[in-house]
């Protein structure tokens, strides 16, 4: 199927980035979230990114103006009905989703992708509450959308190999690197990111070295950009904690106990670099 409009469910930082590369890509993009409010701040920071890449000459004013063009922003849920293929990005709890997939079912065309950003959540379990299970796929993207080149391409049990096919050649398109991975707990990335994060946690709260030293040794010793602290707070602790909750009920293996200092500072509000406070402050 020829995919020309996109629509994308969240307007978040996951949700925002992946309407930037589609715009950018060429694509007409229908942004959809629950408030207004969430919809201008996504629209503004897809404008301050794509600002960002004029500013280093990767694009021209004329290629910003146009690709703002393609987006419209909205809270109405049935502009959806439109599009020819969806990335649903909204919040990372099943019911949300299975909500979301069921809606999305009963209103997009028979032959449209529904695909979802999800960090781990079962790609098979969003598929089965819909009538098109064949059609259910994972896109995920990573943080910052515009400069990360990996999508993890997860097929759900049901997945086809045409839908499989129909996403990849999509990444490409978006100028992304698909990598192929199967349904299971945290997928690939974050079955192995995770516990690596949350070890870090307990290497601190045990005292073994503050955040800023576990940090130093994974960026100098190991070249990773960011450190495994930094990293949890780009990301979101409490988005940290429900993954590793993920892993810990999907996998069954005490090895992915969240670490109790993590659950602390989430209770705490203490969420990372969008509350102002994690391991640093910001
Ligand atoms: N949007 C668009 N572009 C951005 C950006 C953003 N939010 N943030 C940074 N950039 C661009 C900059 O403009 C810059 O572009 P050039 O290379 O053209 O100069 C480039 O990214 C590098 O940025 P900076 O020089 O400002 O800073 P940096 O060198 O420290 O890089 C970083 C920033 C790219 C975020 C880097 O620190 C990094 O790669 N960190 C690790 C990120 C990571 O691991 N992400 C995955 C998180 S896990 C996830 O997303 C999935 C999940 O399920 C939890």
């Amino acid at each position: 199927m020829d995919i020309r409009t996109a629509g994308v469910i969240g307007a978040g930082t996951m949700g925002n980035g992946i309407v930037h590369v589609f715009a950018k890509g060429g694509y007409n993009v229908v942004l959809v979230d629950v408030e207004q409010s969430f919809v201008d701040r996504g629209l503004q920071t897809i404008s301050k990114n794509l600002e960002r890449e004029v500013a280093k000459n990767k694009l021209t004013f004329e290629q910003r103006d146009q690709s703002l063009a393609r987006i419209a922003g909205t809270t109405d849920r049935k502009r959806l009905a439109g599009c020819d293929f969806v990335v649903e990005a909204a919040s990372e709890r099943f019911q949300v989703k299975a909500d979301l997939f069921h809606d999305l079912d009963a209103m997009c065309r028979p032959e449209v992708i529904l695909s979802s950003n999800t960090s781990s959540i079962s790609i098979t379990k969003l598929a089965a509450v819909t009538k098109r299970p064949d059609k259910v796929i994972g896109m995920h993207f990573f943080n910052p959308v515009p400069v990360m080149k990996l999508v993890e391409v997860i097929r759900g049990l049901t997945t086809s190999d045409e839908t499989f096919a129909t996403a990849k050649a999509l990444a490409e398109k978006l100028e992304k690197t698909p990598v192929e991975v199967n349904d299971a707990p945290g997928f690939v990335s974050n079955r192995v990111l995770m516990p690596l994060l949350n070890e870090a946690m307990y290497a601190v709260m045990e005292g073994v070295a503050t955040p800023e030293a576990v940090d130093e040794v994974f960026k100098l010793g190991m070249a990773h950009p960011m450190g495994p602290l930094t990293l949890a707070d780009f990301i979101g602790l409490d988005v940290c904690l429900d993954i590793m909750r993920v892993l810990q009920s999907g996998l069954g293996d005490p090895k992915y106990r969240p670490c109790p200092l993590l659950i602390k500072m989430v209770d705490a509000g203490w969420l990372g670099r969008k509350s102002g406070r994690g391991f640093y402050q910001y």
